[in-house]
């Protein structure tokens, strides 16, 4: 396997994934939102997140007026399907753990979407990473470090290419400005999903006492 480019402190492999692994993870990924349906979150201030959400995985990843938390069922009320095993062999061969992650976030981007700039600080533990997988249109990535006001630099992230952040990047700032709307062909109406796969052990619910 390739050795990763550092940015950062990010490790990344562009184009770890050719397109007919693509194609495979875009097939389970079908699955996973047929038994998990994308949703609109909205942020504890009340604001809509312009891309829309699911989860994997024990635990999934929620937003909403009641804040920012993991949560053993998707907001309609079903458990999260599991993780597929193809997403579960690329985060074994890159992170090098036995552990398995708790968590696959789906983020789906549409036409315009974006997320700011934020930490992915809801997980109980910091040494473990946080893997991102990216399919579809290329997003311009921006990273910072584990200060708001660090400089930072910025990456456009393509089909196939996929980003640890661990260690020194673990808590960095990250976001993503903008995508290249209908830039690649492998979701048939354009579009981006990101996957991140997190170890969430011992994280607190802001809902428990
Ligand atoms: C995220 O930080 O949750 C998503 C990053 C990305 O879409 O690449
Ligand atoms: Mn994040």
């Amino acid at each position: 396997m390739a050795a990763p480019i550092e940015i950062r402190g990010f490790q990344y492999w562009p184009g770890h994934l050719d397109v007919s692994a693509q194609s495979t993870l875009l097939s389970d990924l079908r699955a996973v939102v047929a038994a998990a349906p994308l949703y609109s979150p909205v942020t504890p201030g009340g604001r809509p997140m312009s891309v829309r959400m699911t989860s994997a995985g024990r635990l999934g990843w929620i937003t909403d007026q009641r804040g920012y938390r993991y949560e053993t069922h998707h907001p309609a009320g079903q458990p999260w399907p599991p993780i597929p095993p193809a997403v579960l062999d690329i985060w074994h061969a890159l992170t090098g753990l036995a552990r398995a992650p708790d968590c696959c976030l789906v983020n789906f981007y549409g036409e315009g979407a974006k997320m700011g700039l934020h930490q992915d600080r809801d997980e109980g533990d910091f040494s473990f990473p946080v893997l991102s997988i990216s399919l579809g249109d290329e997003a311009l990535f921006r990273m910072g470090g584990p200060n708001r006001t660090d400089p930072t630099e910025s990456l456009w992230l393509k089909s196939g290419d996929v980003l640890l952040m661990g260690g020194p990047a673990r808590l960095a700032w990250h976001g993503i400005d903008r995508l290249r709307f209908r830039s690649s062909r492998l979701l048939p109406g354009g579009g981006r999903i990101n996957l991140t796969l997190r170890v969430v052990e011992g994280a607190t619910s802001p809902l428990s006492s």
